[in-house]
């Protein structure tokens, strides 16, 4: 078969296998030529390491210096009836070969990140290849639900404002055009049920069965990642439901890091630059700024991506010789390039200019969508596209 791009929306429904395997090998690339990690943790936990920053940040510390082996947890579908399966599923593949190949060890846990089997899994291996103990614990998960532990049921999160609504534009990537969006104002349900998903509760209930185990080793380092971005922003993000789970984040990082301090180790948020992820095309309004931002800090020579991102985060934060560089709230801000005066100055004229017939021009819409199709294995020139794929060879390869 030959597999094409399929977009719904926002939601790519096929992912290209070789061109996921391209982009893993691009990021190994980039860690392997940057600025290495100098003692850097050896053994770690990657919670949502399949995409996204989860996937960067195992990229970085496997191949970026600090030759880390990792156990990464991720909720990916394979190839099957349902089609080719997710970018993840294939990102967790490839990514292990080629740990594999440097001699590392890297496990693909594939499962619900909030249950206890998963837990289960994660310790058993833990114990059976990292010596019982993990020195670093990355928490990149991003969803829309988590079961309630005392109930079963679901808790959803919600892209809404707080207080006042907002209507604004929002990309759809499958039309190419912008789409007017509303969003509403939250009820204190939603706000509750959108900071258990997203807040860090489940962080915290990680690192305390991990500590119960005895599965934290003495000095360990614990990441979370949060947004906030400038103020035109605030009311669809910083200051929406999605700004209120990341105010739970910040909470539960001052609280962990207190618990953690004890063993010399330490807990902290880091603020990350907006990006295309799977997970961030789905917040709606947000769009417009990331293609005038994209635009700018391209123009600037500034642009990150994930990966750039989290090679700079372990090499110049968390595992810098000194202590680590925070904020007056403790926040690690790698999204300082992003808040630079002259990028958002210029951000800012390019967003009064932008709008449904000139934003393909004004904005990076071209680029925003490259980086969307290659999150799913599209648009590599490496890639012969035409050549087909066999259903049975990637059932075949296991994660
Ligand atoms: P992503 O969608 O690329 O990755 C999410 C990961 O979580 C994937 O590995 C997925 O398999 C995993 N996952 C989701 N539900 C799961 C479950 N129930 N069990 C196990 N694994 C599960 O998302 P992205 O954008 O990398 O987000 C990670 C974190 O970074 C989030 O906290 C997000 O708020 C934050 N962030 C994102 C920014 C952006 O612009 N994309 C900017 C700043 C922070």
């Amino acid at each position: 078969m030959i597999i094409e791009p399929i977009i719904n929306g926002v939601v790519a429904k096929t992912a290209h296998p070789e061109g996921c395997q391209q982009a893993v090998k691009n990021q190994i690339n980039y860690s392997k030529h940057h600025q290495q990690i100098h003692n850097g943790p050896k053994r770690v936990l990657i919670i949502g390491a399949s995409s996204g920053f989860g996937l960067a940040a195992r990229v970085a510390l496997t191949f970026g210096g600090a030759q880390a082996d990792t156990i990464g947890v991720s909720f990916e579908r394979g190839p099957g009836e349902k089609g080719v399966g997710t970018a993840g599923w294939y990102n967790n593949i490839y990514f292990r070969q080629q740990a594999e190949a440097e001699g590392r060890i890297a496990h693909n846990i594939i499962g619900d990140a909030f249950s206890t089997s998963v837990k289960e899994q994660v310790l058993k291996l833990i114990n059976q290849d990292f010596g019982g103990q993990v020195d670093l614990v990355v928490y990149s998960l991003a969803t829309g639900m988590r079961p309630d532990p005392e109930t079963g049921e679901m808790w959803r999160s919600c892209l809404k404002t707080v207080g006042t609504p907002f209507s604004g534009k929002t990309v759809n990537l499958e039309k190419n055009r912008l789409d007017t969006v509303e969003l509403e104002v939250a009820n204190d349900a939603e706000i509750l049920a959108t900071e258990k998903v997203m807040g860090g509760e489940d962080w915290e209930e990680w690192i305390h069965w991990l500590k119960q185990h005895n599965a934290l080793a003495k000095g360990v380092k614990t990441v979370a990642f949060s947004y906030i971005g400038p103020e035109v922003t605030y009311p669809i993000y910083h200051d929406g439901t999605l700004g209120r789970a990341k105010k739970h984040l910040y909470r539960t990082a001052e609280s962990l890091n207190e618990q953690l301090a004890a063993e010399n180790g330490g807990a902290w948020v880091s603020v990350c630059k907006a990006l295309v992820t799977k997970a961030s095309v789905f917040i709606p309004a947000f769009s417009p700024y990331v293609l005038c931002l994209y635009q700018v800090m391209k123009q600037m020579g500034l642009h990150e991506t994930c990966i750039e991102q989290m090679q700079r985060l372990f090499s110049e934060n968390l595992y810098q010789k000194n202590a680590v560089p925070v904020d007056s709230s403790r926040l690690i801000r790698i999204d300082d390039w992003e808040l630079r005066p002259d990028v958002q100055q210029a951000v800012n004229k390019l967003m009064g200019e932008l709008n449904d017939d000139n934003f393909t021009k004004i904005g990076d819409y071209a680029g925003y969508k490259k980086e969307f199709l290659q999150l799913n294995g599209f648009g590599f020139d490496e890639v012969d596209y035409q050549k087909p794929v066999e259903l049975s060879d990637l059932m075949a390869m296991k994660p």
